[in-house]
């Protein structure tokens, strides 16, 4: 038996990629359908290797009668038509910032806390965490369970897919305008993204930090544990696909980075590439079209007493958003919810 799925947002860099992954992973479906804004109505997106869906605009669309929605058209889309879509009894599982932080919403890294699911009756909705946040609790959780994560000081270095289509080809036309002895003025980022770094994405908030360091904070402390703090400085960085992170990590217990690295290599999900000597070590470019969170360059931090420093790459728009959607619907399926 296969579900009706309609995938929101399917015209956008996330969306693409959920269609992608639903093939690709074979998830069972009877039927899909791509929603997006009405401007986009009647284009075609590609769903697997030979099918064409038609685009349809989600304001007119009802939700009636199909199992699962995935969306991604941005918070003050989902913030109107999410919880539409599950009064009419449709699962739905949400890519944006819009309900993450609510407490009657489980907020899901399968491998991490897939336990948590239990409670999405309550709403219907599922929320699926910052691109960031993400591949940081992948890598923390399999050291949380051995010696216990007290700190996490991190720098993101983050890529412009992480903002939308519209911001990859920004990046693409100041770059092309530069060779060109042309500047095309910055629209969608604050500033110059091509040969530049920008510590800047989402807003400011009161205390200095910016909203996307808040939600790696709150959200780490949502999935993982309430007690872990996190320091993070969010960067966007001249790089089409792949987040990549660098985390430093305190312990509540001593933890070597032999056994740190035996247990990532074991965690489902992660994948441990750790030969800096040998050039073994990953990088962005290297992640795109993966599934996994690549973990290098673990190494001791002697700077405080149960400290260690590491290196973590993933396709942002794969299971920084897509994919962890994809597997949170598989495990809806898993456990019976479906
Ligand atoms: N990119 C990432 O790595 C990532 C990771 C995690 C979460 N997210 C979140 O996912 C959301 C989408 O991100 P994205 O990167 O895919 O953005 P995007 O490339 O800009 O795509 C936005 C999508 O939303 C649709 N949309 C916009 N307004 C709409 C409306 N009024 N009604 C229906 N659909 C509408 C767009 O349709 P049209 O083509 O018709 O405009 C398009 O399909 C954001 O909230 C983002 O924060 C992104």
């Amino acid at each position: 038996m296969g579900y009706r799925v309609a995938v929101v947002g399917a015209t956008g860099a996330v969306g693409r990629e959920m269609l992608n992954i639903l093939a690709e992973r074979q998830f069972p479906v009877d039927e899909v359908v791509a929603l997006a804004s009405k401007g986009s109505a009647g284009k075609e997106v590609s769903f697997g290797e030979d099918q064409e869906l038609t685009v349809q605009a989600l304001e007119d669309f009802e939700f009636e009668g199909f199992d699962l929605a995935l969306f991604s058209p941005g918070a003050a889309v989902s913030k109107v038509h999410a919880p539409r879509a599950a009064a009419a009894g449709c699962v739905v599982i949400d890519n944006t910032s819009q309900f993450r932080m609510d407490e009657d919403v489980p907020l899901i890294v399968p491998e991490v806390n897939r336990e948590a699911l239990e409670g999405f009756r309550e709403r219907n909705i599922i929320a699926n965490p910052n691109c960031s946040t993400i591949q940081m609790v992948m890598a923390l959780k399999p050291l949380h369970d051995l010696a216990v994560v007290r700190r996490v000081v991190v720098a993101t270095y983050q890529s412009v897919s992480g903002a939308g289509r519209e911001a990859m080809d920004e990046l693409f036309e100041q770059t092309k305008g530069i060779y060109e002895t042309r500047m095309p003025e910055p629209k969608h980022f604050p500033k110059q993204i091509a040969f530049n770094v920008i510590p800047h994405i989402d807003v400011f908030l009161e205390d200095g930090a910016t909203k996307e360091e808040w939600k790696m904070a709150v959200e780490t402390k949502k999935i993982l544990d309430p007690a872990i703090e996190v320091a993070a400085t969010c960067v966007r960085v001249p790089v089409f696909v792949g987040h990549a992170l660098a985390a430093n990590v305190e312990f509540e217990h001593e933890l070597s980075p032999d056994a740190a690295r035996e247990s990532l290599y074991e965690f489902e999900g992660v994948l441990l590439i750790d030969d800096p000597a040998g050039g073994e070590y990953v990088t962005p470019a290297e992640c795109v079209g993966e599934y996994g969170v690549f973990v290098s360059r673990v190494r001791r931090d002697s700077t405080v007493p149960h400290g260690l420093s590491m290196w973590i790459v993933a396709d942002n728009l794969r299971k920084g958003a897509a994919l962890n959607a994809v597997q949170i619907a598989e495990a809806l399926v898993a456990e019976g919810y479906l």
